[in-house]
């Protein structure tokens, strides 16, 4: 049966991203015997240019048919306009809303080669494993909002539901990892913390009494994910603390470039995309790391194509061509940089040497 994958390019490094990530999704799917269909679509600030709207009907329509949803990144320079209507931003969160995705799980996995350009010390790098739950589809982003010359407001709520759901995901994670899960909230000030912290205890005692569950407030996991990283296994957290958290852990990785994402719900479509945003600076001169963008595609293998196999082959392509020192400016340190290209080559090249049978696929970008 032929799967239908929605490419989203973006704005800024998107669309750089986004050839680098369909080249290795197209070679993963040739060498694993994967009936795609890929379809770009518009979307965020060139969308608004083009059709008047982040998130036009017929983007809306294409990502509700597919099986999964490729996206670069989202924004332009410049600052944000007050109404949403005019906000690359506002189209991706409406994306998020419509496609029900409410678990994002981002990993943390830093690479040999890759975290030596992180400025922590390399010792509190070592062992680091984690994976962030973040919920994804409510709170502070999606309440309501007043916003005058002299006052603004924004609104943070959740349901006890709400709350059940992402840890549930989370949860069943942690049982397929380490058996430890990690609740960050802020329940000594916010009243929707203290039913996170309230919901999650019983969720977690009711449905999986077998896991370990430790609470901790978000000014100390900020702190701990910079001294004592590797102590982490699985973290679960409202929308914004997941937010600042995965930026803040992306250093761990050497790179925001290095670090992907997935976000889930109850069926089997997701949404793909690196942590990063547009970063409109680089944009066009092929210095964009696709690291983040290409372990996306990974993770789209894995959870919505059911292809693990494949996305293992992918992510040893990864780590193979950075071990081996194919490594863009954001992490090559003194060393030489490859373009955001030659990067990609490096990695088709590893995939296409993998013994499966199937068409050699390159890079055109
Ligand atoms: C992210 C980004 C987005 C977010 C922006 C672009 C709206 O920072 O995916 O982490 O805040 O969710
Ligand atoms: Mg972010």
């Amino acid at each position: 049966m032929t799967s239908l994958i929605a490419a989203l390019p973006g704005d800024g490094i998107g669309p750089e991203v986004m050839r680098a990530g369909l080249a290795v999704l197209r070679a993963a799917a040739a060498r694993h015997a994967l009936d795609l269909r890929i379809e770009e679509a518009p979307f965020g600030g060139a969308a608004l240019e083009a059709l008047g709207a982040p998130l036009p009907p017929s983007t809306r329509d294409l990502c509700l048919d597919s099986s999964a949803v490729l996206l670069g990144a989202v924004g332009l320079p410049g600052p944000p306009p007050s109404d949403p209507a005019l906000r690359p931003e506002q189209g991706l969160l409406d994306l998020r809303a419509l496609l029900g995705v409410y678990a994002n799980l981002r990993p943390i996995r830093p690479l040999p080669g890759a975290c030596a350009a992180s400025p922590l010390r390399q010792e509190s790098l070592a062992g680091v494993d984690l994976i962030v739950v973040r919920e994804l589809t409510g709170g502070i982003y999606f309440g309501d909002k007043r916003e005058g010359d002299d006052a603004a407001s924004d609104l943070c709520a959740y349901s006890r539901g709400e709350v059940e759901r992402v840890v549930r995901c989370a949860a069943r994670l942690a049982r397929q990892r380490s058996g430890r899960l990690c609740s960050v909230d802020k329940a000594n000030v916010l009243a929707t913390s203290r039913l996170w912290r309230s919901a999650t205890s019983r969720l977690i005692a009711d449905e999986f009494p077998e896991l370990e569950l430790e609470h901790l407030l978000v000014d100390a996991a900020a702190m701990r994910l910079l001294t004592r990283a590797a102590g982490f296994d699985v973290l679960v957290t409202e929308n914004m603390f997941g937010d600042i958290l995965t930026d803040e852990a992306s250093v761990l990785t050497g790179s925001l470039g290095m670090a992907p994402s997935a976000s889930v719900g109850d069926g089997g479509k997701g949404l793909y995309e690196p942590i990063h945003g547009s970063a409109p600076d680089i944009a066009g001169q092929g210095l964009a790391n696709p690291c983040g963008m290409i372990l996306s595609v990974a993770m789209m293998l894995d959870l919505s194509l059911k292809a693990p196999q494949a996305a293992r082959a992918v992510e040893a392509a990864v780590a193979g061509a950075v071990a081996q020192g194919v490594r863009t400016a954001d992490i090559a340190g003194e060393g030489a940089a490859a373009s955001t290209g030659q990067f990609t080559e490096a990695v088709l090249a590893r995939l296409n040497r993998s013994g499966l049978r199937g068409p050699l696929v390159q890079y055109a970008g």
